[in-house]
């Protein structure tokens, strides 16, 4: 269950409307209540009863008479829920919020809020950047409200520049870390996924079960906690979190590569190694197909690649490092050895067949002088708890 599971969506009258379908629709998939409220100018955009239809609760449009949410909307829809979202959010109701203007149903829901609020802002890059619209924006951060967005790019008016509103998808990706602690605040962490591929010919090659779930949580978490993330991600098919930097790779070179590129200058105050990187790579690799020869079998030829989280040890510009021991047996033992050998600040320990692939993850957190399990939990859960320790490390160095 998302951490906002009673959600009132304020809609206004912006052309970026038709995407709160999609945003609905997404929502009761997690299981969430969703209440739509909406502005005189969104129903000219898309009709109330669709939002209805996809709700399945009517929708409020009014304080002036009587609905389901009883004689004062604005309260009811308050009372019954954990988040309200605006959004599209106007440059209007924007300006209007910032104000304290309670002048129709979305913008006195917003004056007599109490739970947090998130403006998903989209509109025109000049409406965006004009500077009255800056300053209420500024208002708004100030006095608590979250904002998602707004993204760059083509706009549906034919500029191109800020203004575009983010996808339901990124929106639902940041909800639930809005009123996470910033732990990681004005930090920069990198963070790598995933399997690795080494290849033996053009079509076929070597890699393992890593889906990339455990790293990708963890970038999250790392956002949700304030940082600046680099995610370096191995071949797997996940979506990027919503405000992280993706570099992909394919094989453990191409990933040392990127880890070393993104480092080089700036370094970074956390390293967090989760990608399950091939040991060994195939010399005699060739191009084309091997064919498929009677009787004789092909002879592969290994050497070692590099080991990522030691060169990021030994690199000397990132604070913290902290890798992931996927073992099959001896878990603390193997995790301690690790740590020791590799210079890191902790190791994440699990056994491999139960950790890759899934949903859930057992751990054990092992520094050199102790071991601490976590779990079963959810993947989730086990990267929130990396980057609480990850910060609590960094705040003693
Ligand atoms: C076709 C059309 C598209 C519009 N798109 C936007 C938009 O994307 N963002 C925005 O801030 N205003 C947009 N506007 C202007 C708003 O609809 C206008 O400011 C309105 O007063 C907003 O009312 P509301 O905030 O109460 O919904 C658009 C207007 C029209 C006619």
């Amino acid at each position: 269950m998302p951490r906002f599971s009673r959600i009132t969506l304020a809609v206004t009258g912006g052309i970026a409307a038709y995407k709160c379908c999609e945003f609905v629709r997404a929502l009761k998939k997690t299981g969430s209540d969703v209440h739509v409220a909406m502005t005189e100018h969104a129903a000219a955009f898309v009709g109330p009863v669709t939002f209805e239809a996809l709700s399945g609760h009517p929708v409020a449009m009014t304080e002036w008479a009587p609905g389901p949410q009883g004689a004062m909307p604005h309260i009811g829809l308050n009372q019954s829920s954990d988040l309200l979202v605006v959004m599209p959010a106007t440059a209007n109701i924007i300006a209007k919020a910032a104000h304290g203007i309670a002048d129709d149903l979305v913008s006195t829901l917003i004056a007599a809020r109490r739970q947090p609020v998130l403006f998903v802002p989209a509109m025109n890059r000049f409406m965006w950047d004009n500077p009255a619209n800056q300053r209420n924006v500024e208002t708004l951060r100030r006095d608590g409200c979250f904002f998602a967005g707004p993204a760059s790019g083509f706009q549906a008016c034919g500029d191109v520049g800020a203004g575009r509103m983010l996808e339901p998808s990124e929106v639902l990706d940041l909800m639930d870390g809005l009123t996470v602690p910033k732990s990681l605040e004005g930090r920069r962490v990198v963070v790598t996924a995933g399997p690795t591929f080494e290849p033996i010919d053009d079509v076929r090659g070597i890699t393992n079960r890593s889906s990339g779930r455990q790293g990708f949580d963890v970038a999250r978490a790392a956002r949700d906690a304030g940082a600046d993330v680099t995610l370096i991600a191995g071949p797997c098919p996940l979506p990027t979190p919503a405000g992280v930097k993706r570099i992909d790779a394919v094989t453990a070179a191409d990933m040392a590569a990127a880890v070393a590129g993104t480092l080089e200058g700036r370094g970074a105050d956390l390293f967090i190694g989760v990608a399950a990187v091939a040991d060994w790579r195939v010399t005699n690799a060739r191009a084309g197909k091997i064919k498929k020869t009677d009787g004789r079998l092909p002879e592969l030829q290994f050497e070692e690649n590099v080991d990522i989280l030691r060169m990021v040890g030994e690199r000397g510009d990132v604070k913290i490092t902290i890798g992931f021991a996927a073992e099959a047996e001896n878990l603390e033992a193997y995790a301690r050895d690790k740590c020791q050998r590799k210079g890191a600040s902790l190791i994440v320990g699990n056994i491999a067949r139960e950790a890759l692939g899934g949903a859930e993850n057992s751990v054990l957190f092992v520094t050199p002088d102790s071991a601490e399990a976590f779990g079963p939990a959810p993947k989730r859960d086990v990267a929130d708890e990396i980057i609480r320790r990850a910060s609590q490390i960094l705040t003693k160095n």
